[in-house]
């Protein structure tokens, strides 16, 4: 499939093509992609990874290996959570991903903490990197302000060991993501080459990230200079794809616009206005040159967004509500856990040998 052609942007680090272009082993594609167990995903979530994947998943060939992973144990990297919480947030995550799209029957839909091998390479990991490096991620610089010094969670600064485990255990190939993950995916690259160095090996292949053009970032509607997002801004920040009708027309009604008259696409001196007819854009799948927005206050564009939202999120919410009657979540999680530990014992077993704990 020709995944530029789709929309997609493909990279990986020009530092690892040597080693890519001598590699004599085929790795087969895999794709591997992570989400954190929040509770319902918010429409950053739905446009940056969940709607790329289902489509990936509709259109790549049968054959090809394709893995989600709810990542519960990044989820306590800032801190313990409560355990009725986070079994609850793991169990909504994954019946929201089921509703949006994402087939069991196509997709290795797993937790990530059914599998233990996962957590055994991330330990290997560290022991490739180093702190230092660890410490000058964007991610970790911004949330660690949150912590008093000496108080930081130690979870959060080794969260991309964990990451790159994630996608190593199983060897994919090929990780799809939002643009916000391109730092972790370059860390991940560079560990997968720093291992196939050290131990002489090509055990792994050096993973590419996978991003949709369009709608790689969704902003946030109480401050657009910021990604939407679970972890800050509030609630009325974001939208979430169970939101009811009236929540979804509050939340668009109160985001943040301009007084300055007729709808205008400019985002360097509009980017509230501007940012409100990208999600419009994202949810109608019109190019913004095809919306006919001349004549449309900021009102129009803000009722208008809010019913194009609601259209789409309806029948997500059907589905969602029908997911949490039935027992099917527990009954996915349960096989699909034991599934993956299949294929990451396996692959385990050679790296430890490789390592020389075997
Ligand atoms: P997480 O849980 O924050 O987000 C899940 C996915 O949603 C995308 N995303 C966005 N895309 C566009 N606009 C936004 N505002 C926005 N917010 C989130 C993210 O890019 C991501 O694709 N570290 C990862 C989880 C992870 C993972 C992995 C991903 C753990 N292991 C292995 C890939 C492979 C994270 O926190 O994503």
């Amino acid at each position: 499939m020709n995944l530029i052609k789709y929309g997609y942007r493909i990279s990986q680090s020009s530092q690892f093509s040597r080693s890519i272009s001598s590699s004599t082993t085929h790795h087969p594609t895999i794709y591997f992609t992570g989400i954190q167990p929040t509770g319902i995903p918010h429409l950053g979530n739905f446009f940056g990874s969940i709607e790329p994947w289902t489509e990936l998943q509709n259109t790549v060939d049968k054959e090809t290996q394709m893995m989600l992973s709810v990542v519960d144990q990044h989820a306590i990297s800032l801190g313990p959570l409560p355990a009725d919480q986070l079994r609850s947030n793991t169990h909504q995550m994954t019946a929201s991903l089921i509703a949006c799209g994402v087939d069991p029957k196509r997709t290795l839909l797993f937790r990530q903490s059914d599998v233990p091998h996962i957590a055994q390479l991330s330990w290997i990991l560290g022991s490739l990197q180093t702190t230092s490096k660890l410490a000058r991620l964007p991610q970790y610089k911004e949330k660690q302000q949150r912590f008093k010094k000496g108080d930081i969670p130690v979870g959060l600064l080794t969260y991309p060991l964990l990451q790159a485990a994630d996608v190593l255990t199983f060897k994919a190939t090929t990780v799809p993501v939002g643009e916000d993950q391109s730092q972790h995916l370059n860390l991940l690259g560079g560990l997968a080459y720093a291992f196939n160095k050290t131990y002489n090996t090509e055990i792994f292949p050096i993973p590419k990230q996978l991003t949709r053009e369009s709608h790689a970032r969704i902003r946030s509607l109480r401050d657009p200079e910021k990604k939407m997002s679970k972890s800050s801004g509030g609630e009325r920040s974001r939208i979430e794809i169970t939101d009811s009708r009236e929540s979804i027309i509050e939340k668009c009604t109160k985001a943040q616009s301009d007084n300055a008259g007729k709808v205008t696409y400019d985002k360097e001196n509009r980017l509230a206005v501007s940012n409100l007819l990208d999600l419009y854009s994202a949810v109608t799948k019109m190019p913004i040159s095809e919306i006919q927005f001349s004549e449309w206050t900021t009102l129009d564009l803000k009722m208008n967004l809010a019913e194009a939202i609601d259209k789409k999120l309806k029948p997500i919410r059907e589905k969602f509500d029908e997911l949490q009657k039935s027992g099917e979540v527990d009954k996915i999680l349960l096989e699909n856990g034991e599934a993956a530990c299949e294929i990451a014992e396996k692959n385990l077993k050679e790296i430890r040998r490789v390592v020389g704990f075997l």
